[in-house]
């Protein structure tokens, strides 16, 4: 197993060797044991990448050049790799050739490309090819975009991907600045996590700059017949035309997103924030690729309602690429902060009542997670250990959910001022560092516990974040909203027909929460009645959709059969997929179905939904 350091930090409080260390040291003494690199001894500071991107034979390739720092004068630098074939390695401006060798590896780390240095090593420059399997990448053809005339090519680096198109240290503890140059095909344009063009231009070369240390899960590319629209002064979106009418409505207000978010948690620190609009094989809601939010189709709902997902992007801003998760085992530093910060911003926008409809939406999942797991279940600790097992398996609402939770709890406990306040302080003590557990822990005890024992107890940090569930004492959150829904959910169960319930002005959320709550077991009546008042079937919302498909499985409702294949074919975003194919493998005829679909619908996901659905379906 991998694993660069030996010193593991895994316990609350702090050992004797970890209070000598200085934060410079500290910061690299977590190991990662999801990466081969061996950061304390050789670790590359700044990227130069040099790549072609060809679409007829699924491939990039070029260099890559490292400048880098020998910390112990060792004789050798270790780089993750996966799927790749590695031509040449270089030293120095006068690049003299060395040796190299690739170890074994195992199939979800990969390989270490172990490359031989001197002491005085600066430069490492790396030619090499990627596979048309590599997982990272996602080869479209026309068919399967909005234009249908050209390819598209998109990266999803997160988690441990990155190390599929770019030998990298690629652990989210090492931070590099980085420069590309990519070579594409004359018609369309290449965008970057950096600075981007914003329009094609002849020769089909762009560059980028991204001058801000990044860990290496947020190197993203994505190339595709993309035009770009301003939004703000500091805002825009790239999106091929035939999108980007649609997506410049439903994030007009992106701009205000980002003020809300700056004057809660402190200046935005990346200069542009844009987004760009993928086809719907997009495999995530959104990844937060920094300058450049990666964004799926799938929350163009015509009426700006599920744009909650871009507000949790933007804090990634601050949460997650400014801060940075130092192993995969506190990915809950990540995402629940990111959560949190998220429904703050909607509450910015729209309202406390807003917001609570998110938290109560999110506890539902939690639950779910939860029942799934198993309330005692280790994984359902935030602290993770993950070793020896893909991180992709602590992508859980635990991080999400659980995260948020307990930061609403700790925001009940000392007030938000002193909240607010607090995580001002973290994000600019923390910043461009990776941070992990015991270290958010050690700076809230000494920020804010601050040796109050019965604020300690209220906190409850070992609760929280080393046990398993729930703590016992954690209050449920409520929505107003939410509670006028649950009674036209109880006139509709008490014999009133759906065409004459109020559901005036109800939002995304609003239907969400009625069509969770619709019983296991319905009459055919029942769900044609439904159907027939409110056109669930056929709604453009994919999460109203998403939620409906359940039920018309469960109850073999087959009027929503056509629109059902027709989703599941379309749209690759995992969250929507595995649900809808679980609930389809309950019954052999479903299995029979689902096995018949994903046949013709794979071709059009990613690496990252095949994984899961294979194992699935298998
Ligand atoms: N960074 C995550 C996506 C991710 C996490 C990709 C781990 C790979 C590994 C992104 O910020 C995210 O959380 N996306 C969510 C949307 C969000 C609103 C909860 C998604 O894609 O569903
Ligand atoms: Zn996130």
């Amino acid at each position: 197993m991998a694993g660069s350091l030996q010193l593991v930090a895994c316990s609350s409080q702090p050992t004797n060797e970890k209070q000598n260390m200085s934060a410079e040291q500290m910061q690299h003494a977590t190991a990662d044991v999801h990466s081969f690199a061996q950061p304390t001894q050789a670790v590359a500071r700044h990227l130069d990448l040099d790549i072609d991107v060809d679409f007829d034979r699924k491939v990039l390739g070029g260099r890559a050049t490292y400048q880098i720092e020998n910390l112990t004068g060792t004789d050798k630098i270790i780089f993750d790799t996966r799927d790749l074939d590695i031509e040449k390695v270089y030293l120095g401006e006068e690049m003299t050739e060395t040796t190299f060798r690739l170890d074994e590896g195992d199939k979800v780390l990969g390989r270490p490309l172990i490359v031989d240095i001197k002491p005085d090593t600066k430069k490492v420059t790396i030619a090499y090819r990627t596979r048309p399997e590599a997982a990272a990448l996602q080869w479209l053809n026309p068919q399967q975009t909005a234009g249908k005339k050209h390819p598209f090519l998109f990266t999803q680096s997160q988690a441990i991907l990155a190390r599929t198109w770019i030998p990298i240290q690629d652990s989210p503890g090492i931070r590099i600045t980085y420069k590309a140059k990519v070579k594409v095909p004359k018609a369309l344009l290449a965008v970057m996590s950096a600075e981007n063009p914003v329009q094609k231009n002849e020769n089909g070369v762009y560059t980028f700059s991204m001058e801000q240390p990044i860990p290496s899960y947020l190197m993203a590319l994505s190339v595709g017949d993309l035009t770009f629209r301003n939004i703000g002064e500091h805002t825009g979106i790239y999106a091929e035309p035939a999108t980007i009418e649609a997506a410049a409505y439903e994030f007009a207000e992106m701009d205000k997103m980002l003020v809300a978010a700056e004057k809660l948690y402190g200046r935005y620190r990346w200069d542009r924030y844009d987004l760009l609009v993928l086809p719907p094989s997009f495999p995530f809601g959104g990844m937060e690729n920094p300058r450049l939010t990666f964004v799926t189709p799938t929350v163009l709902a015509k009426d700006r309602s599920l744009t909650s997902l871009i507000a949790h992007e933007l804090a990634h801003s601050w949460s997650g690429n400014l801060v940075t998760n130092a192993t995969w085992n506190d990915f809950w530093l990540n995402e629940g902060f990111t959560v949190y910060f998220e429904r703050r911003i909607m509450e910015e926008l729209y309202g406390r009542d807003y917001a609570d409809m998110l938290h109560v939406l999110g506890y539902q999942d939690l639950q779910e997670t939860l029942a799934d797991k198993g309330a005692d279940n280790p994984d359902t600790r935030l602290k993770l250990d993950l070793a020896g097992r893909d991180p992709d398996e602590g992508l859980t609402d635990i991080a999400y959910e659980k995260g948020n939770f307990f930061l609403v709890n700790i925001e009940r406990a000392v007030g938000r001022e002193r909240f607010d306040a607090f995580l001002n302080k973290y994000f600019s003590t923390f910043a461009f560092e990776s941070t992990n557990t015991d270290k958010f822990l050690d700076f809230l005890r000494k920020e804010l516990i601050q040796g109050d024992a019965q604020l300690a107890e209220q906190i409850n940090v070992d609760g929280w974040v080393y046990a398993p569930g729930l703590p016992a004492d954690f209050k449920a959150p409520r929505s107003s909203r939410f509670a006028k829904v649950e009674q036209v959910y109880e006139a509709w169960k008490n014999g009133k027909p759906a065409a004459q319930l109020n559901t005036g002005d109800w939002s995304s959320h609003e239907w969400l929460h009625f069509i969770r709550m619709l019983p296991e077991q319905m009459s055919q009546q029942q769900m044609a009645d439904l159907d027939k008042a409110f056109n669930f079937t056929n709604s453009g919302n994919s999460e109203v959709l998403a939620a409906w498909f359940l039920h018309a499985i469960r109850n073999n409702y087959v009027s929503a059969d056509k629109a059902l294949e027709e989703f599941l074919v379309r749209v690759g975003r995992r969250k929507f997929l595995v649900p809808i194919y679980k609930a389809l493998t309950a019954s052999p005829a479903g299995k029979k179905k689902a096995l018949a679909i994903y046949a013709k619908a794979r071709p059009n996901y990613h690496a990252v939904s095949t994984v899961t659905l294979d194992e699935l379906l298998k």
